[in-house]
């Protein structure tokens, strides 16, 4: 059967009172049409079309290729967004599944029942549609589903025009419905204006029911179908998702502590045996080995992290950690930020755009940016890389096993050779050849053989900054 999907995502989200449309706002990291666009792909080979209106250069940017587009351009409901489709799919496909943009929860499995129970009725002649319907007793502004005495659908009934006998109906409409092709095109313009002004979706129930035709109806899990209306509607689906996320790692191997102070993204990956600590946000393009352990409250966005890591109380960004680093308490990785294998940078150490060779060690306090460290270098406390003269950022480069004095400033551009050393308070301005030891403000050379300081300190003992 060949299935196109429609998915309405023009509508004004007036009750989000926001300037973001309301299907850009994200739940769990995704923005809200996005989860519908991946219901849409998992379930048919055709890329879903979207019904943009209000906000759709926004819509549209996101969305770019991945999908096609009708426009809405008065937007006069959902009945109205669905025809902006037709010259799309008239003769195009045997079926069409239209879900709104709002109904964020919902799972594959139930849109395939919703698809099966279609196909099972769609050889009948008089067939018409199949929809979703749920039993709960707050109905949330729902449209009630109205059933005859023999128990079959008659048609849907916005809250707005119900009478209060139809009000108490507990069975309601979640907007998931599949539709034979050319009986949604050959009827959709019957649907009468509401008193709202509105051509409703809903009324293709009546439209149907009027034509002898059969609607097929099954009921969808509670859960997957609240529509997210407002800010209350966003924070309860962003807990739904939030909590299968988590479940999804914990039973592939991940240790949370606290699944209910722990915000992971729909996107993020993270490797067996690796425990993460209550109060941490993992999100967007992020890897996370196996192994390590993130947090307490760490957030990390963007970033990629290797095995037996450990991060305690810190911020990473667009920035990337190699086997056995350590992070924190208090350490702020920001984009461009590489640490090889074996890298430790302790409590207040901020590292940008920089890459810190295998076994850096920056115990306390410092600032790294626009910087290349070799391998095995020492940054003693407080060393900042002065990168920024006010017009330009320049590059230091550190070399091999280099050892930097505490409270030392290295001002770019400045290079120090392997196994270079400066005195704590230096400040350092010009290059420091290998082997050197410089001290002092403006730091100079210090008046010792290089063959002797050489000998001295091959071995600077780096994990010995305390
Ligand atoms: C709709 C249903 C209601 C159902 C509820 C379930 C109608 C008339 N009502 O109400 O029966 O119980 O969803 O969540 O369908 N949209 C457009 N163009 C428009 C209007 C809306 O594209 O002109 C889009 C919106 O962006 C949104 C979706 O359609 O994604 C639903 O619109 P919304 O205003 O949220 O409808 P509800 O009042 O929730
Ligand atoms: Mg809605």
């Amino acid at each position: 059967m060949k299935l196109a999907t429609v998915i309405l995502a023009a509508g004004f989200g007036t009750r989000m009172r926001s300037e973001l449309p309301k299907v850009l706002h994200p739940v769990a990291g995704r923005p809200m049409v996005e989860w519908a666009v991946c219901l849409g792909e998992a379930v048919s080979q055709l890329p879903p079309i979207v019904v943009v209106g209000h906000g759709k250069e926004r819509v549209q940017a996101l969305l770019g290729q991945r999908v096609e587009y009708a426009v809405q351009s008065e937007l006069l409901g959902t009945g109205h967004a669905v025809r902006q489709a037709e010259h799309l799919l008239r003769g195009k496909a045997d079926a069409v599944l239209v879900i709104y943009a709002d109904t964020s929860l919902l799972q594959v499995a139930t849109i395939q029942n919703l698809i099966t129970l279609f196909e099972n009725n769609h050889t009948q002649p008089d067939f018409a549609m199949a929809m979703l319907t749920v039993v709960r007793d707050d109905a949330q502004g729902f449209g009630r589903v109205i059933r005859n005495a023999a128990g079959e659908i008659q048609e849907i009934i916005e809250e707005v025009d119900c009478t209060p006998e139809q009000k108490a109906i507990t069975e309601l409409n979640p907007g998931i419905y599949c539709f034979d092709n050319e009986w949604l095109w050959d009827n959709l313009s019957k649907i009468p204006l509401s008193k709202k002004g509105e051509y409703y979706l809903t009324d293709m129930v009546g439209i149907a029911t009027a034509q002898n035709r059969k609607v097929a109806t099954t009921l969808a899990p509670l859960e997957e179908v609240n529509g997210i209306n407002t800010r209350v509607h966003l924070a309860l689906a962003e807990q739904v998702i939030r909590r299968r996320i988590n479940e999804k790692h914990m039973l592939a191997g991940v240790t949370l502590i606290d699944p209910e102070t722990t915000y992971i993204e729909d996107t993020v990956e993270i490797g067996s045996d690796t425990t993460v600590l209550p109060g941490c946000l993992l999100q967007g393009n992020t890897r996370i080995g196996a192994n390590s352990q993130i947090g307490p409250h760490s957030q990390i966005i963007d970033s990629e992290i290797g095995n037996y890591c450990r991060i305690t109380y810190s911020v990473m960004e667009k920035a990337r950690l190699e086997d056995h680093c350590e992070i924190g308490p208090f350490g702020r990785l920001r984009p461009g930020a590489h640490l090889a294998e074996g890298v430790h940078m302790g409590n207040f150490g901020e590292v940008k755009n920089s890459y810190l060779g295998p076994g850096t060690k920056m115990g306390h306090f410092s600032y790294i940016g626009d910087t290349h460290i070799e391998a095995t270098a020492n940054i003693g406390a407080g060393t900042i890389t002065c990168n920024y003269d006010g017009q330009k950022k320049s590059k230091t480069v550190i070399g091999k096993d280099v050892f930097i004095g505490s409270d030392t400033l290295l001002v770019a551009p400045v290079t120090l050779g392997d196994h270079a050393m400066t005195g704590a308070g230096s400040v350092v301005t010009k290059d420091v050849p290998a082997n050197t030891l410089v001290y002092g403000v403006p730091a100079r050379q210090a008046n010792r053989n290089d063959a002797t300081l050489a000998s001295d300190s091959p071995n600077v003992d780096v994990t010995h900054d305390e």
